[in-house]
């Protein structure tokens, strides 16, 4: 099959590879880890004998599609704020190809009929639409299961490695990635019965499950695979918190207020499936307060690093900004 040929011909040009904000003067940003972490990614696609080749295609399609890479980021620069090293082959490389496999994975089955019902993901139709649906439930199945071999082949040190698959299976797992997205589905059709209170305190467990998870398990595996004291992957854990439900909130501003150009992926799909949202709750001023605020207490929280930190007050703040 030739996945160069995409039904969508009418999309109007598909979002590029995207550009992360600019690196600062003090180049704290991340695009200098952008080029290593693309090559580890490719290395990782090449299978064992037995994968058909329209599955391999197919998960290579999903993962070398042009994502922001924020996960496999934040692993390298938990590592980086921990003094570890960061290059292709660390284990802590290991950790940001096994974090983005998940993600990956997670992305391909949100976008599923069952689940949201979208057609377009990094500027690309998705998955199920540019293939069909059981290949895309099953590259799924396959980069969710990759992410521990990969894990498990390229960590040396065996009690970091079981550590690390420790934090990132709890992550991707039933209370904290899988059932996020379980309520998150349950919520559309619940018709938002609660108080609003409720509603809130309920809305933000499914954001810190579904997306905050990941994202603290991404700093947390740097600081693992890096030997990280437990005091640093204490502060890093906080950090990720704040970020992690950051994120979620500009998510779901943007899916609001951005365009399928700038986003590569439909907008306005939230409300019109009723889904549980920040802006949707609050309105657009309150949910981007709560987004400005959680930034800020991220940023103060790593200070503790001084420069080693720089590339995490950068993310936060990239969190906030981004328009993608
Ligand atoms: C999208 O994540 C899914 C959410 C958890 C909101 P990203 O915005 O990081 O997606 P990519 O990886 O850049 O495509
Ligand atoms: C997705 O959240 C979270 C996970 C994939 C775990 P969304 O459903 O809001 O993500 P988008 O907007 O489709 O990227
Ligand atoms: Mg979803
Ligand atoms: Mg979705
Ligand atoms: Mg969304």
């Amino acid at each position: 099959m030739d996945v160069s040929v995409s039904p969508f011909a009418s999309v109007p040009n598909p979002a590029p590879m995207p550009e992360v904000a600019c690196v600062s003067e003090t180049e704290s940003g991340i695009n200098d880890l952008l080029p290593r972490i693309e090559s580890a990614l490719e290395s990782a696609c090449r299978f064992d004998p037995g994968c058909p080749d329209r599955l391999a295609a197919a998960i290579r399609y999903a993962l070398l599609a042009p994502g922001k890479r924020l996960r496999p980021a934040l692993v390298l620069m938990g590592a980086e704020a921990c003094g570890g090293p960061t290059g292709l082959s660390s284990s802590a490389m290991a950790g940001a190809v096994a974090v983005e496999m998940i993600h990956a994975y997670s992305l391909v089955h949100d976008d599923l009929p069952a689940m949201d019902d979208d057609d377009l993901r990094r500027g690309r139709p998705t998955l199920h639409r540019q293939f069909d649906e059981s290949t895309a439930i099953l590259a799924g199945d396959a980069m969710l299961a990759q992410a521990f071999s990969h894990l498990a082949s390229h960590v040396s040190d065996p009690a970091m490695a079981v550590e690390a698959v420790n934090v990132l299976s709890r992550a991707a797992g039933p209370s904290q990635l899988v059932g996020g997205q379980f309520d998150d589905l349950a919520a559309e059709s619940d018709g938002h019965e609660r108080s609003d209170v409720a509603s809130l305190e309920h809305l933000e467990s499914i954001h810190r499950r579904k997306t905050g998870a990941l994202i603290s398990a991404s700093i947390d595996l740097g600081a693992v695979l890096s030997g990280g004291t437990a005091d640093q992957r204490a502060i890093l854990t906080d950090y990720a918190r704040d970020v992690g439900l950051a994120f979620q909130i500009v998510d779901d501003l943007l899916d609001f207020t951005a365009s399928f150009e700038s986003l590569g992926k439909r907008s306005g799909k939230d409300a019109s499936r009723g889904k549980l949202t920040y802006p949707g709750l609050l309105g657009l001023d309150p949910a981007r307060e709560k987004a400005e605020q959680l930034v800020e207490s991220a940023k103060e929280k790593v200070s503790v690093f001084d420069s080693a930190g720089s590339r995490l007050r950068w993310l936060a703040g990239y969190v906030l900004e981004r328009t993608h």
